[in-house]
């Protein structure tokens, strides 16, 4: 018998929080001013490999009643992704992305597929998949030589499954009206906000604005020792309505684009 919707999504927030210290600390923030933090999405990463690619990442959300909706592209990055929505409305969206790992140097798609060789038999059939954590090891030289090619590839070397972030959904704050005083609130706790693309990506015509911190950074252990490395990130969405007066619930790819690089190495 599988696990609840929302008792899986506690065991997601769980995983996630233990490497994003700054999570409990704006959960906090919100908290002082009496808000209840409601989920937008959760987001989701990994390579497109047969046993853990996009598809196989969804099955325990569609085992809990999450369905598909729309597909995105993200050329410039190789990658692409997937939402999918639950029938309650309470529940976050689920957003998944893939690696597109052919469409990558031909030296980086092998160091990727050493790493998927390591992988133990089964290790996709795995209900917690999505939280399974790092199911390789790897030298500091081996990310390192990911990300001079894929930040993204070198995020899932460095963590492989687990949430890449939560995201809080503005539109449902009492106290807060929009992201400007998300961000304001935010920001003046000291959390750096991601810039890239500005600080609020999106506009009301697009039906969805973003904003998010800058990844945390944490201890990884490598084979050659431990190096800190950024690991995940807290977004913000405002959601507008669509003619129709029901709120836009999908994605604005040129905004996703921008946060993908949340998780970007500060040089
Ligand atoms: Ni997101």
């Amino acid at each position: 018998m599988a696990t609840s919707a929302t008792d899986y999504l506690d065991a997601l927030w769980r995983d996630y929080t233990a490497i994003t210290p700054q999570a409990a600390r704006i959960h906090a923030l919100f908290a002082a001013r009496g808000e209840t933090i409601v989920n937008d999405h959760v987001a989701l990463r990994t390579y497109g490999r047969p046993g853990i690619e996009l598809a196989t990442m969804a099955r325990p959300f569609l085992a809990r009643g999450w369905e598909p909706r729309d597909d995105y592209r993200f050329d410039d990055k190789h990658l692409r992704a997937r939402y999918f929505q639950h029938p309650d409305p309470a529940l976050p969206k689920v957003f998944i992305s893939e690696l597109c790992v052919d469409e990558l140097s031909a030296e980086a798609a092998a160091t990727i597929d050493a790493l998927v060789a390591q992988l133990p038999a089964g290790f996709g059939d795995r209900d917690d998949l999505p939280y399974a954590g790092r199911p390789w090891s790897l030298a500091h030289a081996t990310y390192a030589e990911l990300l001079r090619e894929s930040e993204y590839a070198a995020w899932v070397s460095a963590f492989g499954f687990r949430v890449n972030h939560f995201t809080v959904d503005v539109g449902r704050l009492r106290t807060l009206g929009g992201l400007d005083a998300v961000n304001a609130l935010v920001a003046g706790a000291g959390f750096e906000l991601n810039r890239a693309g500005g600080l609020i990506k999106g506009t009301p015509a697009q039906r969805l604005e973003q904003s998010s911190t800058c990844a945390d950074a944490v201890d990884v252990a490598f084979t050659d020792g431990v190096f800190r490395v950024p690991s995940c990130y807290y977004e913000f969405a405002k959601r507008h309505p669509l003619p129709s007066g029901e709120l836009f619930q999908g994605f604005v790819p040129t905004s996703a684009d921008k946060l993908f690089e949340s998780t970007d190495v500060r040089r």
